[in-house]
């Protein structure tokens, strides 16, 4: 820790530069942002649970509509917890990894049956809360009750590795940027400050064009100083992603429905609605294998175009298998191609329908 810190001798006290960025956050801070309807500390906690959980991994334009289709429909947790899960996964569908919609509900309802709808303002008793890892109760931590915590994300690291020139490899490193953030938190206002950092991350410090002359951290930050603001956070080379591949069936009876399935619960997709499917893999499987694995009987056609989807770990290229069935096809979940928009798809399932339809 000595060692850490001692980097930042002939810089300006930390302090100083949270005041900086505070007098900065008052006037440039993102104040639109739905889940910001009231000052730090005095938010309903369960809208800034909501929010931060809706935000791992994913950005404020694609979680807005999301956010506010949940509060319109779901206004407190006890609301969440009593909607069915079917209903919860049909809103949540296109906002990706699933298992955190299915991990959200298990922690409503946790909350709303044994905390009487109240959630902890402890970091670690967040923690044990379904869904939370440390940087969400942090963040839940600090937003909701100005407790003393700095949520470090991506947003955090880039800031602050500027800014002290950290050379440590992120993400792995993180819990020296994290070092760095407690010694700056403010008494009493730690929201405001994970606010303003996350803001000046999104909004300033860029990934790729950092807008150094907008930065109140623009004379103290080592690395403009040094010319070389995009040098950080240091990363270890990317590992290129696999890809897989694999084959749907877009199953058609005489009335022209189609045939979907709801995924296990548990893996990729879990619980969601899609079209049936071969597993995944690196290997290909021919389309005779592909056939001989389809849900009923019928001729079979190649669709000439196919899918392709990335998630965190692969790439995949799916293509699909038409068929038009002889009988009646099987009992199971089926949809006329028009009403497939009301399906809770994913979306590498929205992109088979849209080929198809
Ligand atoms: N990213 C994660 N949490 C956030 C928040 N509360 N506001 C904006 N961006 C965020």
């Amino acid at each position: 820790m000595a060692r850490k810190m001692s980097r930042t001798t002939s810089h300006p006290p930390p302090h100083d530069l949270t005041k900086k960025l505070l007098s900065w956050f008052a006037q440039a801070g993102r104040t639109a942002l739905p889940w910001r309807d009231a000052p730090c500390g005095e938010r309903d906690p369960y809208k800034v649970w909501l929010s931060e959980v809706m935000l791992q991994q994913t950005t404020c334009a694609a979680v807005i509509p999301y956010f506010e289709k949940f509060i319109a429909k779901w206004p407190d947790v006890k609301a969440l917890a009593a909607a069915p899960s079917d209903d919860v996964m049909r809103a949540w569908a296109g906002l990706g990894y699933y298992a955190r919609a299915r991990n959200m509900l298990k922690c409503a309802r946790l909350v709303a049956q044994e905390r009487q709808g109240k959630f902890p303002v402890a970091p670690e008793d967040l923690q044990q809360l379904p869904g939370i890892g440390p940087y969400t109760a942090a963040a839940i931590a600090a937003i909701a009750h100005h407790g003393p915590c700095a949520p470090v994300d991506g947003n955090v690291i880039r800031v602050l590795t500027r800014l002290y020139a950290i050379p440590d490899i992120m993400p792995a490193g993180k819990a020296v940027v994290g070092e760095y953030a407690s010694h700056m938190l403010p008494q009493g206002c730690s929201g405001d400050f994970a606010e303003a950092l996350m803001d000046l991350g999104a909004t300033v410090c860029k990934p790729k064009n950092p807008n150094c002359p907008a930065c109140p951290w623009q004379s103290a930050c080592r690395a403009h100083g040094a010319g070389v603001p995009t040098d950080y956070p240091k990363k270890a080379p990317k590992k290129a992603k696999p890809i897989r591949k694999g084959w749907a069936f877009w199953v058609e009876r005489a009335d022209g429905q189609v045939l979907l399935e709801r995924r296990p619960d548990k893996g990729l997709l879990g619980g969601m609605t899609g079209f049936p499917t071969t597993e995944w893999q690196v290997d290909e499987i021919t389309a005779e294998q592909a056939a001989a694995l389809m849900p009923g009987e019928g001729d079979w056609i190649q669709v000439e175009k196919e899918v392709r989807h990335t998630f965190t770990h692969f790439h995949l290229e799916l293509k699909i298998l038409k068929c038009q069935l002889l009988g009646e096809g099987e009992k199971g979940l089926w949809c006329a191609p028009h009403n497939l928009h009301e399906q809770a798809l994913p979306s590498v399932m929205k992109k088979v329908s849209a080929l198809m339809i």
